[in-house]
């Protein structure tokens, strides 16, 4: 595969642990970055592939990048999606990946709260979504990671977070109530780069689909 000049193209991945779930996709894809990204400093990389290149950013930063076209192709949890918003660009492919679930919690034993309750959680948005589609009064208070501490600390009656094995609910005295959604890694493609780049997306879309049904 190549790309022609007019038609490079920007991926934009997740940084973290998922990078390592990833990037043996897309090397099955026939893309891989040529330095090593886990130990340069560099946040952009060249690939096998001429023309194409690889950067790695926040998840939250993917579907910014992405919306705006200087990303044209990015790989993003579905949580961070939809606390997005996800209408500015196709999201052709679930590849299966760090998948949980994103779901309400609550202390332990204790009894719902009658009346406004008031919701810890990342996802600000989902979370007035979700209240307002069941009729709820909430006040979100919007943190940014430890959000099991909330509850005992009395911030909040309950929490909005991704559920994985559930221990962290557990060790903070907090049990899963209901699920919201569920979550698991997501490829989206800029809207204008998928009808002038059809040429080079469509068939590496092909490729990463085929690699994530050979891992199934
Ligand atoms: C997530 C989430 C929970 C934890 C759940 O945090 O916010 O704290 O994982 O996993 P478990 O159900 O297996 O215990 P993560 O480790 O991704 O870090 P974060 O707080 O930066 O999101």
């Amino acid at each position: 595969m190549t790309a022609t000049n007019y038609q490079k193209i920007v991926i934009a991945l997740t940084k973290g642990r998922i990078l390592d779930e990833v990037l043996p996709l897309f090397q099955q894809a026939g893309i891989a970055p040529l330095e090593d990204i886990h130990v340069s400093r560099k946040l952009i990389f060249d690939t096998t592939v001429p023309g194409v290149q690889i950067m790695v950013i926040r998840g939250s930063d993917v579907p910014t990048y992405v919306e705006f076209g200087s990303a044209d192709i990015g790989v993003v949890g579905k949580d961070l999606l939809m606390e997005h918003g996800s209408e500015d660009f196709y999201e052709p492919l679930d590849l299966h990946l760090a998948k949980c679930r994103l779901m309400t919690a609550a202390p332990v034993g204790v009894a719902p709260v009658q009346g406004r309750v008031k919701v810890a959680t990342k996802f600000a948005n989902i979370t007035k979504r979700y209240f307002a589609e069941q009729g709820a009064q909430i006040d979100v208070i919007k943190l940014n990671g430890a959000l099991e501490l909330a509850p005992s600390m009395g911030l909040a009656d309950i929490i909005v977070d991704i559920v994985d094995s559930g221990n962290t609910l557990k060790a903070n005295g907090l049990e899963p109530l209901a699920l919201i959604a569920h979550i698991s890694s997501r490829v989206i493609v800029n809207k204008a780069a998928m009808k002038m780049k059809h040429a080079v997306i469509n068939p590496l879309l092909q490729r990463l689909a085929e690699a994530v049904e050979a891992k199934k």
